[in-house]
């Protein structure tokens, strides 16, 4: 595949729930594949990549250096106050956005067409210029509000994507079981890639991508 071909300009949402290491795991594998990417946290995600990750930074020390191993020059930060950004105006083009992982409140604000932030903005514009928007929340159990939401948005074309990972390709480390969540979120938005194992294509051709080194997942109970 040629990759300057096949690279896409995309906007990335990170909203404040549980699931960070999906964020910065996609993040990583898109600007590896040459993407454009144009990401924004909101305070909440930020708060919670500390909690979960051990990563403590503001807004204006969003680089991908400070999240990353390495500096990615195709990746741009922004503030989510920031309601000027370009891609703020269906005017703008682009592929399309991903929000990973997606609160159960931005949720709400993107289904009822009340977001106050950039994040929910560029979702809004998705919608209104039927654009591809992914959405992965994660919240559980899910109240009638939030299977709302999720149908709301189903039924307006956005993909729901939940953060639901599968234990078929028999994960062994943390790294493989973010890794199959990201495989099913890049399918999603129509992203080729060899992120995880795909069912019954275990053979010499289909051994994925190595996983991540360059998050610190903690391995807990599980070796
Ligand atoms: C450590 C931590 C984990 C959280 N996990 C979730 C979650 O899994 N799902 C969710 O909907 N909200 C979760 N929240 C609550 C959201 O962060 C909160 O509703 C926030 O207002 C969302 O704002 P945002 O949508 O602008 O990011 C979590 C908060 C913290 C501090």
């Amino acid at each position: 595949m040629n990759q300057k071909e096949s690279s896409q300009k995309w906007v990335i949402g990170v909203s404040g729930s549980s699931g960070m290491p999906y964020a910065l795991r996609l993040i990583e594998v898109m600007a590896q594949q040459g993407h454009d990417l144009h990401v924004v946290f909101s305070e909440a995600a930020l708060r919670v990549l500390h909690e979960e990750l051990d990563i403590k930074l503001s807004q204006s020390f969003l680089k991908s250096e400070n999240l990353f191993d390495q500096s990615y020059k195709n990746i741009c930060f922004y503030n989510p106050k920031d309601i000027g950004a370009w891609f703020a105006s269906g005017s703008a083009t682009c592929q399309g956005m991903v929000i990973v992982p997606c609160s159960m409140a931005s949720l709400g604000m993107i289904a009822n067409g009340c977001g106050f932030n950039l994040l929910h903005r560029a979702a809004d514009v998705c919608l209104k210029e039927h654009r591809r928007l992914v959405i992965v929340p994660r919240e559980t159990p899910l109240s009638e509000i939030h299977l709302e939401n999720m149908l709301k948005l189903s039924r307006m074309g956005a993909r729901i994507v939940a953060a639901m990972p599968g234990f078929y390709h028999k994960p062994t480390t943390l790294s493989e079981l973010v890794d199959m969540m990201v495989m099913k979120i890049l399918d999603s938005m129509g992203i080729e890639n060899n992120v995880s194992t795909r069912w019954r294509q275990i053979n010499d051709e289909d051994v994925p991508d190595s996983p991540s080194t360059v998050i610190p997942l903690r391995l807990g109970g599980i070796k």
